[in-house]
């Protein structure tokens, strides 16, 4: 029997989820009922006080009182003090199941011993940073071009953003080419020119306060899914400047919150091909959370240049790369002097032993525990179960994964968009308010998601562990009814 490589078991059949969102978003909301939700957001005025005491001293220094888009901020944010494996532990001493897994990077667990003592070597013989070229940054590039042979070189860097930049920096170095075009509502970081058509797809410009509107002049967005409205963009760059590259989230914008068909990516490589625009994967979740082959393994399609971010350090510090093919990576050539036309990129930090060796026996370790898998098993059970309750109690909620990334949409908030902006206009703020209060209610059942709507399962996620996590989630499920 050929060994399981990648998490997602059985592709899912998108016309079906979009036909079960269209579902949910075309009836009124199902919150949980009111009596019930006050003794949800009790648990936090009861067991959370210092929680509580320690982010409103906070709000002084610290604007909003929290520095994480995910750190979940309703009724407020919770302090964590501790997390090992699949748990976490706040600085009231609740115990919570993690499925937020630190936005993506943790695929073996939080806190991994195996890898934290390849770092405290490091940390004892090198500390963090030096400045000059360590051996692990060979390594990793090594590994990294094992997984993915489209990656012929690689440059780390600090974050997913950073990564982003300088995939769009060589794509237009290279092609000499000037437009970007990314799909609509997908999160590619927070730089000037990315922060746009975030979240919600057609809102172009909307997020970009102190953004100058030249940063993202050359940045245009599609709808998800939309080839002929990529091509329409495609056509028309031709006559002002052409498309220097196309990205993408493989699995579609925000992790899949907006799923691609199977030969989605296929598709628009070809579209690239036909236009000489690069193709960029943003493989920030997906490298190596997918598998040890990411998504372009999965789908057995070759981008030109692939940016990483997360796993590539293991959830250490300064998780991010770019690579691809080695003429098009070569514009980053570093040295004093350079070679001649370069595109420029830097970072104090960035490619510091300490982030190499976390990734490099992250990624091992990852591969010799075959944990993508593992951890897409976990997402399987976790998803058939949640799909379990809400056929029970008759809801109308929609949940399906991609292995060990699962959603459970209640509100439906993530599938409004300018196609129907009266409706988005009234919907979005009582929609977006429900998706807190569910993020809040499985909070205080002892359940860390992402926002509300998202889980991360990891390789220490066992059968037991997700039973009882599905016993929670029914709690709050069932209080909608
Ligand atoms: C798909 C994707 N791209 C880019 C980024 C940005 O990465 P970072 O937060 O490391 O800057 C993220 C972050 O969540 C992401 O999910």
């Amino acid at each position: 029997m050929n060994e399981q490589k990648y998490a997602i078991s059985e592709y899912h059949d998108t016309n079906q989820i979009y036909a079960k969102l269209n579902g949910l978003i075309s009836q009124p909301m199902r919150p949980v009922k009111r009596e019930k939700m006050q003794e949800f957001l009790n648990y936090f005025d009861t067991q959370c006080k210092r929680s509580k005491e320690l982010t409103d001293e906070a709000k002084k220094f610290i604007p909003g009182g929290v520095q994480h888009n995910l750190a979940f901020n309703y009724p407020f944010p919770i302090a964590i003090e501790k997390a090992d494996g699949a748990y976490l532990w706040d600085a009231d001493g609740n115990q919570y199941i993690d499925f937020l897994q630190a936005g993506g990077p943790t695929v073996l667990g939080s806190n991994y011993a195996p890898v934290r003592e390849k770092v405290f070597e490091m940390l004892q013989s090198c500390g963090p940073v030096t400045g000059l070229f360590h051996e692990y940054e060979l390594k990793l590039a090594q590994l990294v071009n094992r997984f993915m042979p489209a990656v012929e070189m690689f440059r780390m860097l600090g974050s997913g953003t950073e990564s982003v930049m300088a995939a769009i920096r060589a794509a237009r170095a290279f092609t000499k080419k000037k437009y970007v075009i990314k799909v609509g509502g997908a999160y590619h970081g927070w730089s000037d020119q990315m922060v746009y058509g975030l979240h919600i797809p057609g809102t172009g410009r909307l997020e970009s306060t102190g953004i100058p509107r030249g940063a993202s002049a050359s940045t245009e967005e599609f709808f998800p899914n939309s080839l002929a409205s990529l091509k329409r963009h495609l056509i028309f760059n031709r006559i002002r400047g052409g498309t220097a590259a196309v990205i993408v989230e493989p699995l579609g914008p925000e992790s899949g919150t907006r799923p691609v068909p199977f030969d989605f990516n296929q598709k628009v490589r070809e579209l690239c091909d036909e236009f000489g625009a690069l193709l960029t994967f943003d493989e920030v979740v997906t490298g190596f959370r997918l598998g040890m082959g990411g998504a372009q393994g999965f789908f057995g399609v070759k981008p030109d240049l692939t940016v990483f971010g997360k796993c590539i350090s293991g959830g250490y510090p300064m998780a991010g790369g770019v690579g691809g093919r080695a003429d098009v990576i070569m514009t980053f050539a570093a040295g004093i002097g350079g070679t001649g036309e370069r595109a420029y990129i830097g970072g104090t930090l960035s490619a510091n032993p300490l982030s190499c060796v976390a990734g490099y026996y992250s990624l091992l370790e990852m591969e010799r525990t075959n944990a993508p898998v593992l951890a897409g098993c976990a997402g399987d059970r976790l998803t058939r179960g949640l799909q379990a309750i809400i056929d029970k109690y008759g809801l109308p909620f929609v949940a399906y994964n991609e292995g060990s990334i699962v959603h459970l949409e209640t509100s439906g908030v993530m599938l409004l968009d300018l196609r129907n902006p009266i409706r988005l206009a009234r919907e979005l703020k009582p929609r977006k308010h429900m998706l807190e209060e569910m993020g809040a209610a499985y909070m205080s059942q002892g359940l860390i998601t992402l926002a509300g709507s998202r889980m991360y399962t990891s390789m220490a996620d066992t059968d037991e562990l997700i039973d009882q996590s599905l016993n929670k989630f029914e709690t709050v499920l069932a209080a909608c009814v």
